[in-house]
């Protein structure tokens, strides 16, 4: 029987949920258009004749009695060339094609395909007529902007011999080849469609055991994520969220980036919609969006349709990584998500569990980062490609003590706490070092050490020692950072003056770590990205400057002479120098020669 327009009818609407009944074998994710005006919605519970729609788009004006049509199909995604570049409502259709036909809001029932339809690409083809492929194998390429060569693969759980495939200018629709299989000849096409709810197949999980370097040192250097990780970004409203997310798209040496935006304020997607794709590539100078896939849910979209779209988002991004690339997902922010969920669920007249949250708001969460990790991709050529997972929060009130907070940490291999005193005083980024964690932090710094380059061509020995090395200072760090926390409470009972010198040290160490290290302004032209090497310099710099005046301290050299030093002023400035690594290695040199002198100064000499 043709599954598609199978009718029934709508017997009651309560928001974003209607119910129906009608159609006997209707299935659970199946899509329906509902009522006159053929709003899309997905069936989320069956029982007995009446079943259940969750609605993609406002539902007001939808009368008991209009018609339910069933489609036969679950919300897929399109997967193909124009994905990049292009910015999506959350079930996947292009807002710049809505609004040329609809106008600047989003009317109801509208069905435009994501990708172009009349655009072609030029494909060429990888692989040999007469030759056998199955899922997941490259049959060729087209060029789908200046920085993504798209990967024309073999649909997953497909298989056959290739009876034709041609070079030329293609739609996504267009048949571009002839596949031999079991049931018969096949046209292959350089677009296919995924089902969002089910993740994409590969051959096997690989360690995540390779740094996601992204120029921010407060993430590489003491809470660090593996390419493949997740991460959970917590935070408050005006905590910089969205800023670190950008820089993250921005810097991270990953090829593709998927963006979901649920708005956290009113205009805020539009925001998103016209910020984003002002964005550069540093290293290209090209528009990021072309190497972006950008989702914006606007506020005037109802909720379900976020609910959609951090599957749609997912699933773009294993298609990419299917083809062998790095991919980072960002989505800002799932409490919007979670909300959904709990909306949805409400209507539905669930049990609530914790906050209004349903009692599956735990495996929703935990079935979404499940689809991050490094993987072997299906098919031939052999390839690995990953997929890294960052979540923002935005818990009410800033308070983490609360169930997308909690259950979103049970999931992620990461923690970075923002926090609002911090982002009050302008410490950006506003991460919270005695708060934050990262499951991966030793194994990755030492593997990050290790592809080091010495740009200079000198101390080639030293460089190479340094993956044994860094976790071993960022330890130390840590170590001063903690410290300096618990000493700071007591200093503001007794006063900084009436501290033990070598308490005095651990302030001004961690005061330098603070500025000069874990405060790096977005907006800076030189540090807006740290490239790895100086983070190292820079980490090596301040804690060889501890343990040198440690050494002064114990043997009774007052603090004040070493406080008083313009190179302390110095190294809290160097990161913005134009100088780079050679201005750092030049201060470093100058330190050690000042702690050297007062050293000979006060007859000590060991250590310094
Ligand atoms: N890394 C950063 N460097 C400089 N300024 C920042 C940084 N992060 C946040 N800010 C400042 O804080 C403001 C709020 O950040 P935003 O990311 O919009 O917060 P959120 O998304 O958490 O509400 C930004 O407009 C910016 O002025
Ligand atoms: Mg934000």
């Amino acid at each position: 029987m043709e599954k598609h327009g199978r009718k029934g009818d709508i017997s009651w609407i309560s928001g974003s949920v209607v119910a129906a009944h009608g159609i006997n074998d209707v299935e659970m994710g199946e899509i329906v258009e509902v009522g006159e005006e053929g709003l899309i919605g997905e069936v989320i519970r069956i029982k007995d004749e009446e079943f259940i729609v969750e609605i993609y788009e406002n539902t007001s004006g939808l009368k008991p009695g209009e018609p339910v049509i069933a489609s036969g199909k679950r919300l897929v995604a399109e997967l193909g060339p124009g994905l990049l570049n292009n910015i999506l409502d959350g079930i996947g259709r292009p807002l710049e094609a809505i609004l040329k036909q609809k106008g600047p809001f989003i009317t109801r029932g509208v069905k435009i395909s994501t990708l172009p339809r009349n655009k072609k690409w030029h494909f060429k083809p990888t692989a040999m007529v007469g030759g056998l492929v199955e899922g997941g194998d490259i049959i060729g390429t087209t060029k789908e902007t200046n920085m993504i060569d798209h990967k024309i693969t073999v649909p997953p759980e497909t298989n056959g011999k290739i009876v034709a495939l041609e070079e030329g200018d293609f739609t996504v629709d267009d048949p571009i080849g002839k596949l031999e299989t079991v049931s018969g000849i096949v046209p292959l096409r350089m677009m296919q469609e995924w089902p969002v709810r089910l993740p994409r197949p590969f051959q096997a999980r690989l360690a995540s055991d390779e740094p996601l370097v992204t120029g921010q040192r407060v993430i590489d250097v003491f809470f660090p994520i593996s390419k493949g990780g997740t991460a959970a970004i917590p935070g408050g409203f005006g905590t910089g969220k969205t800023v670190m997310l950008h820089q993250l798209a921005r810097w991270s040496n990953t090829q593709v980036v998927v963006y979901i935006g649920c708005g956290e304020r009113g205009n805020e997607m539009c925001e998103v919609a016209t910020d984003f794709p002002k964005l550069k590539d540093p290293r290209t100078g090209y528009p990021l969006m072309e190497r972006t896939f950008l989702l914006a849910n606007t506020s005037n979209m109802p909720v379900a349709a976020r609910e959609a779209s951090i599957y749609y988002g997912i699933t773009v991004a294993e298609y990419y990584r299917d083809q062998g690339y790095d991919v980072s997902i960002m989505a800002d922010s799932t409490s919007r998500w979670a909300e959904a969920l709990r909306e949805v669920s409400g209507r539905l007249e669930e049990m609530p569990v914790e906050s209004g949250y349903p009692a599956y708001l735990p495996d929703r969460v935990a079935e979404f980062y499940e689809r991050a990790g490094r993987v072997r991709t299906l098919g031939k050529p052999q390839r690995d490609g990953s997929v890294t997972v960052i979540g923002a929060v935005s818990p009410p009130g800033g308070d983490f003590n609360e169930p997308v907070t909690i259950h979103t940490l049970r999931f992620t291999g990461v923690f970075w706490a923002l926090d609002a005193d911090l982002a009050y005083s302008r410490h950006f980024p506003a991460i919270q070092w005695l708060k934050s964690y990262s499951l991966y932090a030793n194994r990755l710094l030492s593997a990050w050490a290790q592809s080091f380059s010495d740009y200079s061509g000198q101390l080639q020995s030293w460089w190479k020692d340094f993956h044994q090395l860094f976790p071993e200072l960022r330890d130390k760090a840590l170590a001063v950072l903690n410290e300096s926390s618990e000493i700071e409470s007591i200093a503001k009972i007794i006063g900084e003056n009436a501290l033990p010198d070598d308490q005095r040290l651990i302030l001004l160490t961690a005061d330098t770590l603070k500025e000069g290290f874990l405060r790096q302004f977005a907006f800076d032209k030189v540090d807006s990205f740290c490239e790895p090497e100086k983070q190292f310099l820079l980490l090596k710099m301040m804690t060889d400057f501890h343990d040198q005046a440690s050494v002064l301290i114990k043997n009774r050299v007052p603090i004040i002479k070493i406080s008083s030093l313009p190179e302390l002023q110095k190294m809290k400035r160097i990161k913005q120098d134009e100088g780079g690594i050679a201005a750092i290695r030049q201060l470093m040199e100058q330190c050690h020669k000042e702690l050297r002198r007062i050293g000979e100064e006060y007859r000590v000499s060991s250590g310094v």
